[in-house]
């Protein structure tokens, strides 16, 4: 909501990043794996294959050495054994091409179903959006969230799509070995064993040490999301205040520690497949040393030293997978627990089932509601008002009296803390959310507008005619506007620049005015229109008005005079009530707020009888924002 841009100014980025502590790290990957549990087949076949292709490469080579055996055996003897080299070539050849469709098929399935968890996630994500609570949006930052939608969910992606597969194809491969080592003799195997072993707890201490890094890269990118998503949607307030120098201090600050924890996370991804490396090679002197004392005390033949060198050779493949995955399963563990923590913020109280349809009154009831934003702070306080069927209810009160939060609470979007209201005496906790704004139609002063053409925006989402719209068009001054236009009703607007702001409000009034709800809200719902248009668009709120319950907050005294009652708030509470001329009478706190906020000011045509429009000037100090 545009209303918070001036907190652009301040602590708005050091705030946390999600208003509740992030929930046990080790949920990040049974968060995956809960994911992954949905596609378990294709999974599993994923598994088979990275399975069949470990085996696979590592009984080729056995097909390649007796190739090169018989090759060698030939040309001592003379006599090349032609037709065993092409049966073992041709043996070799068909088991290349299994590995190879094998490699084919998991790289297919494991990117489907990679695909898949991503896209799952984000519409999970999505989900959660819609129940969390109205407060929620109050503090979250909208970048760190659509990193989390975008970046978090994509790196979790490419970790299950390669990461994941070369990590556990890297594994099998170093199992299988193992197994061929252990088998063709032990003690060399445990040699090998347990240099590969330091090799890889030395890695998981590495990792462990520098997950943060990771954590901190994703949480960066959130940060940068942020900052430049706020940037972009307030750049006209940026140049007012001439904040460029504090955003680019702001900017260069973020963007610096985006270099440095990308750069610890790319040494850390650049470092292991070094250290495992060291480790291997470190097995494969020891391999050398033991094998040779072996050899020299009768244990073993030359050729069994040989062969087993060539095996510890091999092993530094599966640990060059293993290590080369890591850094991407790292980041996607990282993604993933952003992802969880998301998940599992707290939500709104679930909806009732079903409501009974009844047909709506239009009685509302306030009985001592209490309310506040935050915990420790209250900003409605026992507040109690009965509203009648079809009454016109006004609410005035100066800047930050509670009016607005009235209202929220009145449509829900905010849970009161104690105390009730009820429509037609049921309270509205009992009832669904969608059918409480189902009653209301609303129009507010933050104007709602989407990206989409003018038609839609006062349509939106209901079979309106033509006629309908472009009636309603008229009733609030728009029909000259959208004659001018070349696309007319079809003109897409949404961005700021096209339209003013007092004519998106006369849009949002336009679709006011096509919607049946039974009752009405308004919240300073012409505050950016022209005192001329303003009558025009009187007219048409009047008509709207009549036979509905009505809440508006005005500074206009003709729509305040013709209220059934007044209420006067102050402080988050109703200090007096009655109609204009009963307060006038007390002389108290409304009297006071008409003769300082209204004043008259010479009506533009006729309308009043006596020429004389009494008509509000808000105050410089109390006018919204710089919109
Ligand atoms: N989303 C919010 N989060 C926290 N405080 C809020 C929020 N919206 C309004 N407030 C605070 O609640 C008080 C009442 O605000 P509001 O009901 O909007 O006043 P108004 O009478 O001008 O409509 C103000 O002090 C305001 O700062
Ligand atoms: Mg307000």
């Amino acid at each position: 909501m545009s209303g918070h841009t001036p907190r652009m100014h301040g602590e708005y980025y050091q705030g946390a990043m999600l208003k509740e502590p992030p929930k046990s790290r080790k949920s990040a990957w049974r968060t995956i794996f809960n994911y992954l549990y949905r596609y378990r087949v294709l999974f599993l076949l994923a598994v088979v294959m990275i399975a069949v292709e470990s085996i696979l490469t590592s009984i080729v080579p056995d097909f390649i050495g007796k190739i090169t055996d018989l090759i060698s055996d030939g040309l001592y003897s003379g006599d090349i054994d032609l037709d065993a080299i092409t049966y073992n070539g041709l043996i070799g050849l068909v088991l290349y091409a299994i590995a190879t469709l094998a490699m084919y098929l998991r790289q297919y399935w494991m990117s489907g179903i990679s695909q898949n968890v991503a896209r799952k996630m984000r519409s999970d994500l999505q989900a959660k959006l819609d129940r969390l609570p109205m407060g929620f949006f109050d503090n979250c930052r909208k970048g760190d969230v659509m990193s989390r939608f975008i970046n978090d969910t994509d790196t979790v992606g490419s970790a299950l799509a390669r990461g994941l597969p070369i990590f556990t194809h890297g594994i099998l491969v170093f199992v299988i070995l193992l197994i061929i080592m252990l088998v063709m003799n032990l003690t060399l195997a445990v040699v090998a064993i347990v240099s590969a072993c330091t090799g890889m707890a030395v890695a998981a201490i590495v990792m462990k040490r520098t997950q943060k890094y990771y954590r901190n890269q994703q949480k960066n990118i959130g940060r940068m999301y942020g900052l430049i998503s706020e940037l972009y949607t307030t750049h006209d307030v940026v140049l007012a205040y001439s904040a460029t120098d504090m955003n680019k201090e702001k900017f260069d600050g973020i963007n610096e520690e985006l270099r440095v924890s990308g750069f610890r996370s790319e040494v850390t991804m650049g470092l292991l497949p070094a250290i495992m490396k060291f480790f291997g090679n470190i097995g494969y002197v020891a391999v050398c040393l033991v094998g040779s004392i072996m050899v020299i005390e009768g244990q073993i033949t030359i050729g069994m030293v040989v062969a087993f060198i060539l095996y510890v050779k091999l092993f530094s493949g599966p640990l060059d997978m293993i290590s080369h995955s890591l850094g991407s399963i790292q980041a996607a563990g990282a993604g993933a627990e952003r992802i969880a923590d998301f998940l599992s913020l707290g939500e709104m109280s679930l909806d009732v089932e079903s409501d009974e349809e009844k047909e709506v009154v239009g009685k509302v009831e306030f009985r001592d509601v209490h309310f506040g934003y935050n915990e420790n702070e209250e900003t409605i306080k026992g507040f109690s008002v009965v509203v009648e069927p079809g009454q016109k209810v006004a609410i005035v009160g100066a800047t930050g009296a509670g009016k607005t939060t009235t209202v929220n609470l009145l449509m829900r979007f905010y849970e009161v803390n104690k105390g009730e209201i009820l429509i037609d005496g049921v309270p509205i906790k009992e009832m669904s959310r969608k059918r409480i704004r189902d009653m209301f139609c609303m129009v507010l002063q933050d104007t709602w507008l989407f990206e989409g053409t003018i038609r839609e925006n006062i349509a939106y989402c209901r079979d309106i005619s033509e006629e309908r719209v472009m009636d309603a068009c008229r009733k609030v001054g728009l029909e000259m506007l959208i004659e001018s236009l070349p696309d007319g009703l079809d003109t897409v607007i949404g961005s700021k620049s096209s339209l003013s702001e007092g004519q998106r409000q006369q849009i949002c009034i336009a679709r006011a005015l096509v919607d049946d709800s039974p009752m009405l809200i308004l919240d300073e719902a012409t505050s950016s229109v022209d005192t001329r248009t303003e009558v025009v668009i009187q007219n048409a709120i009047d008509s709207m008005m009549s036979g509905r319950t009505c809440f508006v907050i005005a500074h206009r005294l003709s729509t305040i005079r013709n209220a059934d009652v007044i209420l006067v708030m102050k402080d988050g509470n109703i200090v007096e009530k009655g109609t204009h001329d009963e307060l006038l009478k007390k002389d108290g706190v409304y009297a006071d707020l008409y003769h300082s906020q209204f004043e008259i000011v010479e009506e533009p045509e006729e309308e009043s009888a006596s020429g004389l429009v009494v008509s509000a000037v808000v105050p410089d100090e109390l006018k919204p924002g710089m919109e």
